[in-house]
């Protein structure tokens, strides 16, 4: 199988190359570098560096796979505050692009990367997919509840088979943003102290990137496999699920973990010093309290080896790890 990967030099999408490549699939990886790093490519899979905004690029390196998995955006939601088009461009039409250029060179399979911020503040926690109404507080929200209308309407009208999958804060090592990422940064410009943004109480589903790409690849294989029906109206094929852990972890937790791998790691006198903000909410557009019900995939069989605090905790250890020893290749 060929296998066409957006955003494939970013945090998940490289991670996800490596994962095709082992499964013995061919992988092309595409990406414009605006937050993916050429080095996380791995090596094995092809390259293409291109903006999903050109069409024309686009098909002609997607021309001749089997499967698309989207994982390019802007996946930093608080850059839709400075610049609110950003989603809209990198979110929004850089998956219009990615689905006109499917219709267009033939490809039908697609795997695509929604989140739990399409709920917004939900009323229902833990959150299950047919909660509505929709009404997210982000740019970046917005863009992909528009995006996943955007993919079942390609998937309704032009015989995709199409799996969204709405991820928890995925978490581990290559991440480009997120709390754990900030803090440890942070610690390193001064370890004296971790200022903390929100008063610590924001509480989320954390899921490691392994276990992401595990549970995608479980939905892929399982409701993927068969060959596709060549009669399109026979083929069509929209599901949606939340991609989560067991729990949810609070801000205070990340913070205490991370301050308190720091020290070990740098071998510090003193655990630096926790200082809270006043308000519950990090920023503009942050949904402070998630919770996302994973129980619609764990039906289908897949489970998440680690839970929320589990995984918080193995990506604190990764993501130290791999800051301190960039700080010390600088
Ligand atoms: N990491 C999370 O916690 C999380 C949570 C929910 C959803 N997601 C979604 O998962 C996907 C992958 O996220 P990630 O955390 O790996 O982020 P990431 O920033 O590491 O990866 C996104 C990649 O897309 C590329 N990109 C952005 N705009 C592009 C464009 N116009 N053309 C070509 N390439 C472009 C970037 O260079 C980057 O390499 C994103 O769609 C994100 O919204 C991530």
């Amino acid at each position: 199988m060929r296998v066409f990967i957006t955003g494939g030099a970013g945090f998940i999408g490289s991670q996800m190359a490596a994962r095709f490549l082992e499964l013995g699939h061919a992988v092309t990886c595409f990406d414009n570098l605006v937050l993916g790093r050429r080095e996380y490519v791995p090596s094995g899979a092809s390259f293409v560096e291109e903006d999903l905004l050109n069409l024309d690029r686009l098909m002609r390196a997607m021309k001749g796979h089997d499967l698309v998995v989207h994982l390019a955006a802007n996946s930093d939601i608080s850059k839709g505050v400075e610049k609110s088009d950003v989603d809209l461009k990198n979110g929004t039409i850089a998956t219009f692009n990615t689905l006109e250029a499917m219709r267009k060179v033939g490809v039908h399979d697609l795997l695509f990367a929604s989140t739990s911020a399409i709920y917004g503040e939900a009323s229902v926690k833990p959150t299950p997919e047919n909660y509505g109404p929709l009404f997210p507080i982000s740019f970046y929200g917005a863009s992909k509840l528009a995006c996943e209308a955007l993919v079942s309407s390609f998937a309704h009208n032009c015989g995709f088979r199409a799996i969204v999958f709405r991820f928890a804060n995925i978490v581990g090592p290559r991440s480009t943003h997120g709390a754990i990422h900030d803090f440890a940064g942070r610690l390193l410009k001064d370890s004296s102290v971790l200022k903390v943004l929100g008063n610590g109480t924001q509480q989320k589903s954390y899921l490691h990137v392994e276990d992401c790409i595990d549970g995608i690849l479980f939905a892929w294989k399982k409701l993927m496999s068969a060959p596709a029906a060549t009669d399109p109206l026979k083929r069509e094929m929209f599901e949606c699920f939340n991609l989560a852990s067991l729990g949810v972890s609070n801000v205070k937790f990340l913070a205490t973990t991370v301050a308190t791998e720091f020290a070990s790691a740098q071998r510090l006198s003193a655990v630096p010093r926790l200082e809270f903000g006043e308000s519950d909410r990090g920023w503009v557009g942050d949904v402070a309290y998630t919770w996302l019900d994973g129980s619609r995939l764990q039906q289908l069989g897949w489970k998440a080896q680690l839970d929320s605090n589990a995984a918080v905790e193995k990506a604190v250890r990764e993501i130290i790890k791999e800051k301190i020893e960039g700080a010390v290749a600088l």
